[in-house]
């Protein structure tokens, strides 16, 4: 079986409805982080990870995230004939980024039938999962920090953030047993629990390296409690016969595709441009904020 892995997954078939009214006609993984849209940074995290291969789930109304990864043959003429050099370096990266395949999720199913849809293009072979509107700001990608232990364990790899009690309910979150660096042994999952019920601090963010067994696993794995087939419990079928481990990785996540985590990922994107640091500093010092 081959053992390392070379293809990664984006489902980016969702509708999007916690960021409505944009997301009505553009698809959230399209809207715009400074001057990329979103899914852009995560087709280079996978590529500066390592990985060759990207697999996007999409749906109806996604097309445009299909253009944007491909050749635009009259934009570049233009740039080309205006000799605009650096723009037409910036049109021409997204199309040579990597070799994307698509596959369509005919209906929003849950994360879970999204990575399902994947099934045929992944083949029998560990693969990563990136959840584009996850956004990670670190110095060695997410992905790669994920890759390392599987390189070690050849095993499941989830990434853990520390997240408030408050906040613990709107996430997937583990039990485990803690192995040191960050590293911990999972032994159970719960999607949403109630802050009381929640076993641990440690919520699932949008990164997973997984076995190709999952498949199976999502295959038994019936719709949740909203309809939806759930990756968390896949994975926790999975958890059965395999070990899975997760990683509290080195990095700040950035939920952009909510309307507040969009706002701050701007922001902190922003701030590490050299063009834009400075007067961005000097406006944000001009709002005069309150307390
Ligand atoms: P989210 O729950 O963040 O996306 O799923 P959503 O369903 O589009 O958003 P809201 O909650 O309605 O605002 C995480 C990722 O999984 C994909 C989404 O596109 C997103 O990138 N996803 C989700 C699918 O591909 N298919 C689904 O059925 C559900």
């Amino acid at each position: 079986m081959q053992d390392s892995v070379r293809k990664a997954v984006i489902p980016a078939a969702g509708l999007g409805t916690r960021f409505l009214p944009a997301t009505k006609s553009i698809p959230k993984e399209m809207l715009p982080l400074v001057d990329k849209p979103i899914i852009q940074y995560g087709v280079e995290e996978i590529v500066g990870s390592g990985i060759p291969e990207v697999v996007i789930v999409t749906g109806r109304g996604k097309s445009p995230m299909e253009d944007h990864f491909d050749v635009s043959f009259e934009l570049e003429h233009v740039l080309r004939t205006r000799q605009k050099t650096e723009l037409l370096a910036l049109a021409e990266h997204a199309a040579h980024l990597a070799r994307i395949s698509y596959v369509r999720q005919k209906e929003a199913r849950g994360l879970g039938h999204a990575v399902l849809c994947a099934k045929q293009l992944v083949g029998h072979e560990p693969f990563a999962v990136l959840l584009p509107d996850d956004v990670v700001q670190a110095d060695e990608p997410c992905l790669k920090q994920l890759l390392n232990v599987y390189e070690q364990h050849h095993a499941c790899v989830l990434a853990l953030m520390e997240v408030p009690q408050d906040r613990i309910s709107a996430y997937g979150v583990v039990a485990g047993e803690a192995l040191g660096n960050g590293l911990y042994r999972i032994t159970d999952l719960v999607e949403k629990p109630k802050a009381a019920d929640a076993p641990s601090n440690l919520a699932i963010i949008g990164r997973y390296i997984l076995t190709p067994e999952i498949f199976a696993s999502l295959e038994q794995t019936g719709p949740g409690a909203i309809g939806e087939i759930q990756l968390t419990d896949g994975i926790r079928h999975l958890l059965r016969t395999q070990p899975v481990y997760g990683l509290r990785f080195e990095g700040t996540r950035y939920d952009a595709g909510d309307k507040l985590g969009f706002l701050q990922a701007n922001i902190a994107f922003a701030l590490r441009r050299p063009e834009f640091a400075g007067p961005l500093k000097e406006f944000l010092r001009g709002l005069e904020l309150g307390a």
